[in-house]
């Protein structure tokens, strides 16, 4: 099993995370926490959403988050736009690069952007087309690429077409989704493989739910295939508002902490990416549920 030398983390806590949490937070503290995030070295920030705010209403204040950000060099902050309503408001609040997200299911695009499979890749034809023109750069997402709330199991040709056709519309990198975190590594390698056959290894990104404990399991087991960028949340946060039980993204600490064990780079100062996961988790009056964090608070306090 060839590990990658280098993992680029692509962090979704602000979005992924935040767009789940109840109590409504101040675009001052995502501001904050994203500022934060770059400062601890991840290399890329997603910023927040330009969706409808009737369906996700925390992240209403994404304009004024991306535009209140002090942005770092060598660091992107990508936002998610679902039509060409929200590639508008992203390009007026200065973004530079977004990403469409389409799903493997039907029932979950339905639930999640109100349209079929078919229905959604000619909405993203034109932002794709439009945000490129501009100079933008385009993130793919699939979602339920191992399990969906309402069909269940999911085929990995199905995941294949659907990433494909992304990444032939322009999309750069494609994310697989584990919304729901039921995968499990037999499963997490076959798919990749499949969606491999036609996507190189290295435009593909893992984005695994930790629902069911087997996230840090399922990187392990793509990574060996290759797979060398990984999507995660800070302190865990996080869910998906449109499919009921699922839990926070891996935690980006117990990420890091599994790369700096098997001597992978990834540039980030686990130190300072705890701190801010605990700094976010007072503010929103929780715990992290990531272990490593937890473990590091207990060794600290001890
Ligand atoms: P719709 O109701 O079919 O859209 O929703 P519509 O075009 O008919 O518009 C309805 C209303 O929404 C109108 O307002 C529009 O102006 C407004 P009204 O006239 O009623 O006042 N609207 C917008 N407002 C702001 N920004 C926009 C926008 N578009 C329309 N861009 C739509 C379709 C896609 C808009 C809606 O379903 C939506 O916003 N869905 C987003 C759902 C979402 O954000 N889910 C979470 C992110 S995905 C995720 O978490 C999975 C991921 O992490 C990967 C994984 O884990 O699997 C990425
Ligand atoms: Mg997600």
């Amino acid at each position: 099993m060839a590990l990658p030398q280098r993992v680029k983390i692509v962090e979704v806590g602000p979005r992924d995370g935040l767009q789940n949490e109840p109590q409504s937070i101040d675009a001052a503290v995502k501001v904050e926490l994203i500022e934060r995030l770059g400062n601890a070295g991840l290399p890329v920030v997603e910023a927040g959403a330009f969706v409808s705010p009737k369906w996700v209403p925390q992240m209403a204040a994404s304009a004024e988050v991306l535009t209140g950000i002090r942005r770092r060099e060598g660091v992107s902050y990508p936002v998610l736009v679902p039509n060409m309503k929200g590639l508008e408001a992203a390009l007026a609040a200065g973004a530079e690069e977004i990403a469409v997200f389409g799903a493997a299911s039907e029932s979950f695009s339905q639930r999640n952007i109100n349209c079929s499979i078919a229905e959604s890749l000619e909405r993203f034809r034109p932002v794709i087309e439009g945000a490129t023109a501009q100079g933008l750069r385009v993130r793919g997402y699939v979602s339920c690429v191992l399990g969906c709330p309402y069909e269940g199991a999911i085929a990995p040709e199905a995941v294949a077409r659907v990433s494909a056709e992304l990444y032939r519309m322009g999309c750069y990198e494609i994310s697989l989704g584990d919304t729901i975190g039921t995968g499990t590594p037999l499963k997490a390698q076959r798919m990749v493989e499949t969606v491999a056959q036609d996507i190189p290894m290295e435009r593909l990104a893992a984005h695994f739910h930790d629902t069911y404990g087997q996230a840090l399991a399922n990187l392990y087991a793509v990574m060996g295939l290759g797979i060398a960028t990984v999507d995660s949340s800070v302190a865990g946060l996080g869910g998906c508002p449109y499919a009921k039980g699922a839990s926070g993204n891996v935690a980006t600490e117990d990420v890091v902490y599994l790369l700096d064990g098997l001597g992978i780079d990834s540039g980030v100062d686990l130190e300072r990416l705890a701190a801010t996961g605990r700094w976010i988790s007072d503010k929103l009056g929780r715990e992290p549920t990531s272990k490593v964090a937890r473990a590091l608070a207990a060794r600290a306090g001890a």
